[in-house]
């Protein structure tokens, strides 16, 4: 079972009382603007979604024991958004992935919550780098990663339309 903590959050797969606020972050404009994600239609999706998630024996969590893990708050058990690894089946590389309600933004979430995956990609998974995905114009995004200590690596387009920064951290690095 994966459950990582921090000092104000804990991580653990979604289960299907995450729904309702999967849905209503999944379905903010503001909040999908520079993901290249469309949402879901309704919240039976993001029922299926979840359920799909956490038991695909091909997906993140059973297969690569990681994933995109819902972010709790320790004091009142709210859901407050995402944070997590996924490893691309093709290439082997590992990503790191956020996304919080915006009620939540501007808290330190998200810095906080991938310490704490990244600690579990280097040290559970002894994975040598992990990389991010950031669009050109998503500054508070940016910002983070490089907090990170994630270097820019190169420019791309994402789905061949969206501007994309590629960002990488080293093991090495991210021990210094
Ligand atoms: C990006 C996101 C995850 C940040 O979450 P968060 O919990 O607010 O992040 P943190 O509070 O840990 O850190 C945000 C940092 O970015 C800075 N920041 C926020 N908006 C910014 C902007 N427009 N320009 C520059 N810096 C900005 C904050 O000041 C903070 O830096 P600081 O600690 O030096 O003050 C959140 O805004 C979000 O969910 N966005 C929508 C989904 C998304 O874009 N996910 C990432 C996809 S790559």
């Amino acid at each position: 079972m994966i459950q990582l903590a921090t000092e104000r959050l804990i991580l653990r797969p979604y289960n299907l009382s995450d729904a309702p606020s999967l849905f209503a972050m999944n379905t903010d404009a503001e909040v999908l603007q520079y993901t290249g994600d469309t949402g879901f239609e309704n919240l039976k999706d993001a029922q299926e979604y979840i359920a799909d998630y956490v038991s695909n024996p091909d997906g993140q969590i059973k297969k690569y024991k990681m994933g995109r893990l819902a972010c709790i708050d320790k004091t009142n058990g709210e859901f407050l958004g995402f944070c997590g690894l996924k490893t691309d089946e093709d290439t082997g590389i590992t990503d790191l992935g956020y996304r919080f309600l915006r009620k939540h933004w501007g808290k330190g979430y998200a810095t906080e919550s991938c310490i704490a995956v990244l600690e579990f990609g280097f040290k559970t998974h002894l994975k040598d780098q992990i990389v991010a995905h950031v669009h050109e114009y998503n500054y508070g995004s940016q910002r983070v990663v490089e907090k990170l200590g994630f270097t820019l690596e190169h420019r791309f387009l994402w789905d061949g339309e969206l501007p994309g920064r590629y960002y990488k951290i080293r093991k090495d690095a991210y021990n210094n």
